[in-house]
């Protein structure tokens, strides 16, 4: 395999910080077979050399002790760059003749990132259409696009549709980097990998399930960005939807793109849609103190940093099962968490005991930091009649398995170098992510219903988001990593 990898956007931030320390991780690991060109492009003024050593910075930076100066000088050496606008057509012919130049081969494979300010996506599509850049009669052409994939339902058909005027689909990739989390990939294998969790995987012994992305971080230096878009699209429509298919999609055919995500799409087309009552009442948002503060921030902006959302999936596994997503910035800490709580025993036999709310079993699935499992259960306290505590069986990735976890871009380039899009989401799950996310986004800035309330960063959002779980009769897992 002889694979070209373009990306548009390369003075960014993710170029730097994520997707060249992944490349240089993978070739460090010998991960990818045969030739491997990388060529940034971009408005900025760089030659080839001086975007190297501006690569060997940051990649030392962020690949931290695992940066071997003699392994890069030989990756280094298939890094080119080549100065161009997406707005111009001439930029993308002379992008094409530099490929060929450069690739020396008459099949070569070419996989195009665009890494840029989502509003180049459709014109830098376009381009890569006029300059026939996406023909696959030389070679695959693949596209991997970073999220946003759209701010809507009807800017996301759009930008599919005209994705679709260039790139088959089987040649697009929607990335979402939750699912190139090691840990995220392990909840299917939990789930379809063991026998014992199917039988009680539903309706009958879970009660509800909670999952929670929460982040200790304000919005730092992307403030500008993140007034415009919110939690429910920073997070929700795509992180947060994903962790909650992968939880509870059916057992799909085979290990293979389409079958995993036709089981995942059929799960968000079971959510029940949110009508603006069940907005008001199914749906909550905070804002961290200080937000409007930050530069870049309108100072009377009413952007939620923090949400609560209720959902119900609408089939025989999950009828009467609400998933409870969460999301904020300026949290007490970093965890994302998947909590599945059982329902308590039908009947108090030990008397002396507290069946509390959350006494009754629990798995929780920890995502980040600290990876890991942990089954929380009751137990008899020795030498105090029928006394019992929740304790707790754990599993933890580093105790097991050592060495540090590969990062998410690693496996996620890996798989559409090599052609797999099982891990990346296909258009009409990204339309459905939209359509469930459409009506909560209409309703909150039309109406004041819900309220947006203030919280302290440091906590767990908005002690209102606490009381609104409790009138429920169920209560948050606010627990920093369990495995920490
Ligand atoms: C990004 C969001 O997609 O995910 C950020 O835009 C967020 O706001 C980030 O901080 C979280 O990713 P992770 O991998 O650190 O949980």
């Amino acid at each position: 395999m002889s694979f070209t990898i373009v990306i548009f956007g390369a003075s960014g931030d993710l170029t730097s910080r994520k997707l060249v320390p992944a490349l240089y991780q993978l070739f460090r690991k010998g991960r990818i077979e045969g030739p491997l060109r990388l060529v940034g492009f971009s408005r900025s003024e760089f030659s080839h050399d001086a975007w190297r050593s501006a690569l060997a910075k940051t990649t030392e930076e962020f690949a931290g002790e695992k940066f071997d100066a003699g392994q890069w000088a030989k990756f280094a050496k298939q890094i080119y760059y080549h100065q161009g606008d997406i707005g111009k057509e001439q930029d993308f012919q002379s992008l094409s003749q530099f490929l060929d130049e450069i690739e020396g081969c008459t099949r070569c494979s070419r996989l195009y990132y665009l890494s840029t300010a989502p509003r180049f996506y459709k014109p830098a599509i376009e381009q890569l259409g006029r300059s026939g850049l996406a023909d696959e009669n030389l070679g695959a052409r693949r596209i991997v696009v970073e999220k946003p994939f759209g701010t809507d339902l009807a800017s996301a058909q759009d930008l599919n549709r005209a994705t679709h005027q260039v790139f088959s689909e089987h040649q697009v990739y929607r990335i979402d980097h939750y699912l190139g989390k090691e840990t995220v990939q392990n909840l299917m294998v939990l789930r379809f990998g063991n026998t014992i969790y199917e039988p009680i995987w539903n309706r009958n012994y879970i009660d509800h399930v909670q999952i929670t992305v929460a982040e200790a971080v304000d919005v730092g230096s992307r403030a500008g960005y993140y007034d415009s878009a919110g939690v429910v699209r920073d997070m929700i429509q795509n992180h947060l939807l994903q962790l909650l298919m992968v939880t509870a999609m059916e057992a799909p055919v085979r290990y293979e793109a389409d079958a995993i995500r036709n089981e995942k799409v059929k799960v968000l087309n079971a959510i029940r849609p949110l009508t603006a009552r069940h907005v008001a009442e199914d749906t909550f948002r905070g804002q961290y103190r200080g937000y409007t503060s930050a530069e870049g921030v309108e100072p009377t902006s009413r952007t939620a940093t923090f949400a609560g959302i209720k959902l119900a999936v609408d089939n025989w596994r999950w009828q009467g099962v609400p998933f409870y997503l969460r999301s904020g910035k300026g949290m007490s800490c970093r965890t994302t968490q998947i909590v599945i709580q059982f329902h308590a025993p039908p009947h108090k036999l030990f008397a002396d005991s507290p069946r509390d709310l959350g006494e009754a079993n629990r798995l929780v699935i920890q995502v980040q930091p600290a990876e890991g499992i942990q089954v929380h259960f009751q137990t008899k306290v020795p030498d105090a009649g029928m006394r019992m505590r929740q304790t707790h069986l754990t599993f933890n990735y580093y105790k097991e398995f050592r060495g540090s976890m590969p990062e998410a871009y690693e496996r996620l380039l890996l798989d559409a170098l090599e052609g797999d899009a099982s891990l990346f989401a296909r258009a009409d799950e990204v339309e459905a992510a939209w359509r469930i996310c459409d009506p909560i986004l209409e309703a909150w800035r039309t109406s004041d219903r819900p309220s947006l309330f203030m919280y302290d960063a440091g906590f767990w959002g908005p002690d209102e988001c606490r009381e609104w779980m409790l009138k429920q009769g169920r209560e948050w897992f606010d627990t920093c990593p369990v495995l920490g």
